[in-house]
């Protein structure tokens, strides 16, 4: 099983990733959770990439696919994976495709996540991200049991820099004009699926699921 979760910031992509991960027993590999990681820990990579999230533009192609060519290669990832915001350039989706075709892989479905803009404002504003561990919140949708307190690890909830609104504007802006040609690209190697991510977490995981089951 090798998916790929493609669509907007903030259309629920990591949210689904995360419970497809734990339903069908295959890893997820976030990138955006990868950089942040690095970010929070202050390693080199972290200070390479911190001024280009903060600003919502792309870390730079090789940076990326650096992490996930080392991730796709350890044997726990052999079984299969969800890449949850990769690729999210041409050039990214052409290397991911040779890197594949070399250990004789090929990607089961790419699944589009599609909501209306205002939907992806309201769930980006209304985001809250553990400060210690990967769990995601929304203050009315998903909201946690304590307010302010991560369900999972008791740690702090914050929002992140990148949901502030100029950020998320740029976010989408960047989105668009780098990331969507990917639809069409996918939908030329026959991958490609849509999927309606609006409704509850637990209708769009119903509807997930049928799909990647069919896959
Ligand atoms: P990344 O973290 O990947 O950000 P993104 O793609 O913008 O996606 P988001 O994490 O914002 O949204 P999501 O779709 O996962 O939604 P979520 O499930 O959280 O990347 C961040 C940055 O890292 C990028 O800007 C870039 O700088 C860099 N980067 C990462 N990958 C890169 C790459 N490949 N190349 C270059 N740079 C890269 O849900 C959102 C909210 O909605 C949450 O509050 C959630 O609780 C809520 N929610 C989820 N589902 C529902 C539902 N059904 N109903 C109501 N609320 C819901």
């Amino acid at each position: 099983m090798r998916f790929v979760f493609l669509g907007a910031p903030g259309v629920g992509k990591g949210t689904q990733a995360e419970m497809v991960s734990v339903k069908y027993g295959i890893p997820k590999i976030s990138t955006g959770d990868l950089l942040r990681a690095a970010v929070t820990q202050h390693t080199p990579l972290g200070k390479e990439v911190k001024q280009f999230m903060d600003r919502g533009d792309l870390v730079p192609d090789n940076v990326v696919i650096g992490l996930v060519e080392e991730k796709i290669s350890i044997p726990e990832y052999a079984k299969g994976f969800i890449l949850d915001g990769f690729p999210r350039t041409v050039p990214q989706a052409d290397t991911l495709g040779t890197l594949l075709t070399t250990k004789e892989l090929s990607l089961d479905r790419v699944v589009h996540f599609v909501i209306p803009r205002e939907e992806v404002i309201n769930r980006l504003s209304g985001r809250r991200s553990c400060s210690q561990c990967p769990a995601v919140y929304h203050v009315e949708f998903v909201p946690p049991k304590r307010d302010g307190v991560c369900d999972e690890c008791g740690g702090e909830l914050v929002q992140r820099r990148d949901d502030q609104k100029e950020t998320v504007e740029s976010r989408l802006t960047v989105y668009e004009e780098q990331t969507s040609p990917l639809i069409d690209y996918y939908r030329k190697n026959n991958v490609l699926a849509e999927l309606n991510g609006s409704g509850s977490v637990d209708d769009v995981q119903e509807r997930l699921v049928a799909l990647l089951s069919a896959s």
